[in-house]
């Protein structure tokens, strides 16, 4: 077990480790994905400022929900350079990632009630079925032939 350096403003990366709960390799992903960030001692060994517990609070707090890293991203890159996210900051993204996930439960409840008519079916036709065709792109057309995938063939 690491010991906590409780008195210093940095933490290594196994303290931010065993304080947050997210494994260092998960924490080294998120500083190569611009989440999180340290400074590299003079032996090249990462430093978090104790703050970064907070943002790593933040993100899996977030994907908890389901919200995406490139969402959480974008979100943080509105914190000011070596701010951290306070109460205010949290519930003004929890707020959208309310918004967020109702879009997605509808979205999905549209898909559910398309499936049920696939359930015992099997036809996947281009004609009958909606999960195949979504929105009948092909019928759109007109009648006749088309192609489903538009994209130029490789030459
Ligand atoms: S598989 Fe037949 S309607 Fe979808």
């Amino acid at each position: 077990m690491t010991t906590v350096s409780w008195n210093t403003k940095e933490l290594t990366i196994g303290e931010l480790s065993e304080r947050s709960g997210v494994p260092a390799s998960a924490l080294r992903f998120y500083e190569r994905q611009g989440l999180i960030h340290s400074r590299r001692t003079t032996g090249n060994q990462r430093r978090y400022h104790r703050t970064t517990l907070r943002v790593v609070a933040f993100i899996r707090a977030s994907q908890t929900v389901g919200i995406p890293l490139t969402v959480i991203g974008e979100v943080l890159s509105f914190l000011p350079e070596g701010a951290t996210p306070t109460r205010e900051f949290w519930l003004r993204a929890s707020e959208c990632w309310s918004r967020e996930l109702n879009s997605r439960i509808e979205r999905l409840e549209r898909m559910r009630d398309l499936f049920t008519d696939c359930i015992g079916c099997g036809c996947l036709s281009f004609e009958q079925c909606a999960l195949v065709n979504p929105r009948d792109r092909l019928g759109e057309k007109g009648a006749g032939p088309h192609r489903l995938n538009t994209a130029s063939p490789a030459s």
